[in-house]
């Protein structure tokens, strides 16, 4: 059965002047560390993006991404695997700018087998590798309702309307009115109150999705917002070169009868 058209939201970071909130960008980070890095990991992002232009915690001041004391401080927080240089042990120990996000299991085997056997998708491309994107996302959390009269949901799944799949198994009524929508392995993650914004920004399950919606979006493109300009700027150009060319094409033509 389709899975539900995921809801509109209007982001600002969409079309060709968006921008992202940098304070949106915090919180989703927020959420990311307190609440999804404990299942999903986000391979291809390193601390020291957090602190470049355009991330969430740019700070003007500190041109170099590895001298802001914010992400460092951010990064510390977090523990990662290393090498001990001297025994050669595998030891853990806070982490720098120049780490990546570490991944919460050591391999897939051991997150599926606490995940009754379903596997967190990692969440660095995830708005661009999901149909839907952003919206998807953001529905998908905010989505969650208990299944339909008739809808027999097996243990350790749950009904999600956005989610995509196929549902007739479980379904007892009519067969042609088969609700929309899947079930999946990940039980519902947000709730009031479950991370606590530092801007003072109320801590809703709907608040909590947008910017961790949006932090995930900015983490595949950290790039977007430099992309649109450069793109608007070439437009410009072009426009004036055609322009130009116009005229001189004119002007070389002009005693040809
Ligand atoms: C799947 C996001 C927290 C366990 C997913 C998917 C997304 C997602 C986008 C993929 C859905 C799809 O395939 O289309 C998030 C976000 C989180 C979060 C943004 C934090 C707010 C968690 C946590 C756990 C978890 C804390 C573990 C307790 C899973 C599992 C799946 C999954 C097992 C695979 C589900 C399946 O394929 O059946 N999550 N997640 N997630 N997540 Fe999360």
């Amino acid at each position: 059965t389709h899975p539900k058209e995921p809801r509109d939201v209007s982001w600002g970071f969409e079309g060709p002047f968006g921008k992202f909130d940098q304070a949106q960008l915090q919180r989703g980070y927020k959420v990311y560390r307190e609440v999804c890095s404990a299942c999903h990991s986000m391979d291809l992002v390193y601390f020291r993006t957090l602190a470049e232009k355009g991330g969430p915690f740019y700070d003007p001041k500190y041109p170099n991404p590895n001298d802001n004391p914010y992400v460092k401080a951010l990064a510390a927080d977090v523990q990662v695997n290393d090498i001990d240089s001297e025994t050669g042990d595998v030891i853990q120990r806070p982490a720098t700018t120049a780490d990546r996000f570490p991944a919460p299991f050591p391999n897939e085997a051991a997150a599926r087998a606490s995940n009754g056997g379903a596997y967190p998708p990692d969440l660095s491309v995830i708005t661009k590798a999901r149909s839907g994107g952003p919206a998807y996302i953001y529905s998908l959390l905010t989505g969650y309702v208990n299944p339909p009269a008739g809808l027999t949901v097996p243990a350790g799944a749950y009904y999600n309307p956005y989610f995509p799949g196929d549902l007739t198994a479980y379904w007892s009524g009519d067969a042609h009115h088969v609700p929309p929508g899947g079930t999946l392995a990940m039980p519902p993650q947000l709730a009031p109150d479950k991370v606590t914004f530092d801007d003072g920004t109320k801590s809703t399950i709907d608040q909590q999705a947008k910017d961790v919606t949006a932090f995930l979006t900015w983490a595949a493109e950290p790039k977007m917002i430099e992309r649109k300009q450069f793109g608007f700027g070439a437009m410009i150009y072009l426009l004036l070169f055609s322009v130009l060319l116009w005229f001189s094409y004119r002007r070389i033509w002009r005693n040809v009868a």
